[in-house]
């Protein structure tokens, strides 16, 4: 049998993150958060980011090792997220995936990170370590996947592994930027999103209608910046006549986020009989950050419910997030199909910050 396992790390942004998979299979998972470094400046620093995943990569490296207990010599191959993502912090992990490349004579597997969060619903637990060679891998596509993170907000469509196509993203902020920028403006810290969904649950979605944006259009892309600067005027309209009470914190939270999901799904709705037309798809996955939000969650298997069609999503929320588990599994299959980088050329590789999926 051929070694399974991989060391995947990812600098793309604000988190350090390492993981050693093998297939499908999380075998551990590690990420070392920067958000409190981040908090002060209400978004990331890059240069901040930077000098954070400095000091923080080996060590996150080692804990990823030693969680899975896995020495050098068990492994295959080391994965690193190549782009897109912030330059600095890129090239963080790219340089220190090279470096331990070259040290332990393993061939790298660069991934792209959307194509990370697009196949994060795929990973599964560790089962007991003698099954991991045995994992049955049943894969039913073509499937539509909907990334929804800080940096991304896309539909995919998946018709096989590595073979993607975009049917529609988001003109100008992602949704889960659009989360954070409306939490600045009632002053929810950072990132605002998991902040919001708390306080939506004691709020009335309905109080305050903001304006569905694109609905004119006849494709799938998406906008969130009219809605952004139409929460603002209106928030900044009630602070300058009184202190915000909770309840229209709690009220504006919830009207928000109904509005940016709401976005979501009625662009979903418009594309799927198109699609179900066209390609027979079998499934709907859902990945990155804002897909941790259970309001998200019950909105799209609402929409898609009257299709026959089931939503999977990550097997826990530190899949949502940013992490290195998913970059694993992305490069599992680009180990199958022999896309690795090797010898002299690992030096060649080089972060790829802006990189369609
Ligand atoms: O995937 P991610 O960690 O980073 C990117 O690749 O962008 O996503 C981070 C985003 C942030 O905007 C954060 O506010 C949002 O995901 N987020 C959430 C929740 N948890 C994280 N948004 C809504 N509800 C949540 N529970
Ligand atoms: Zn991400």
């Amino acid at each position: 049998m051929t070694k399974p396992y991989l060391l995947a790390i990812d600098t793309s942004c604000d988190d350090t993150a390492a993981a050693v998979t093998a297939g499908r299979v999380v075998v551990s998972n590690v990420v070392a958060s920067q958000t409190q470094l981040h908090k002060k400046y209400g978004g990331v620093f890059p240069t901040v980011a930077k000098q954070a995943h400095r000091e923080n990569v080996g060590p996150v490296i080692q804990a990823a090792l030693q969680k899975a207990k896995i020495q050098w010599v068990d492994l295959a191959a080391i994965a690193v997220t190549q782009g897109p993502g912030l330059a600095p912090a890129l090239e963080v992990g790219i340089e220190k995936a090279k470096e331990l490349a070259v040290q332990h004579n393993l061939p790298l597997i660069p991934v792209n990170h959307i194509e990370g969060h697009v196949l994060s619903s795929l990973a599964t637990r560790a089962p007991h370590r003698l099954d991991i060679a045995k994992t049955v891998i049943d894969l039913q596509l073509p499937a539509l996947v909907i990334v929804v993170s800080g940096g991304h907000t896309e539909f995919v469509l998946v018709k096989k592994i590595g073979d993607y196509e975009i049917l529609g993203k988001t003109v100008d902020d992602a949704a889960g930027e659009a989360l954070d920028k409306f939490g600045r403006m009632v002053d929810l810290g950072y990132p605002a999103g998991p902040v919001i969904e708390q306080f939506a649950q004691h709020g009335d979605a309905q109080r305050y209608p903001f304006p569905l944006p694109m609905t004119t259009s006849g494709n799938a892309n998406l906008s969130f910046s009219g809605l952004k600067t139409s929460a603002r005027t209106f928030t900044e309209k009630l602070q300058a006549d009184h202190t915000l009470t909770k309840q229209e914190i709690y009220d504006l939270c919830a009207s928000f986020q109904y509005s940016v999901f709401r976005a979501i799904t009625y662009k979903l709705n418009k594309l799927l009989p198109s699609l179900l037309l066209e390609h027979q798809i079998f499934g709907v996955w859902l990945g990155g950050g804002v897909a941790a939000n259970n309001t998200l969650r019950q909105a799209i298997r609402q929409t898609i419910r009257p299709y026959h069609l089931h939503l999977s999503v990550p097997y826990s929320k530190k899949l949502c997030i940013d992490n290195a588990a998913m970059i694993g599994v992305a490069a599992g299959y680009k180990l199958e199909r022999g896309e690795v980088v090797r010898g002299a050329e690992i030096q060649s590789v080089e972060r790829i910050p802006r990189w369609e999926i």
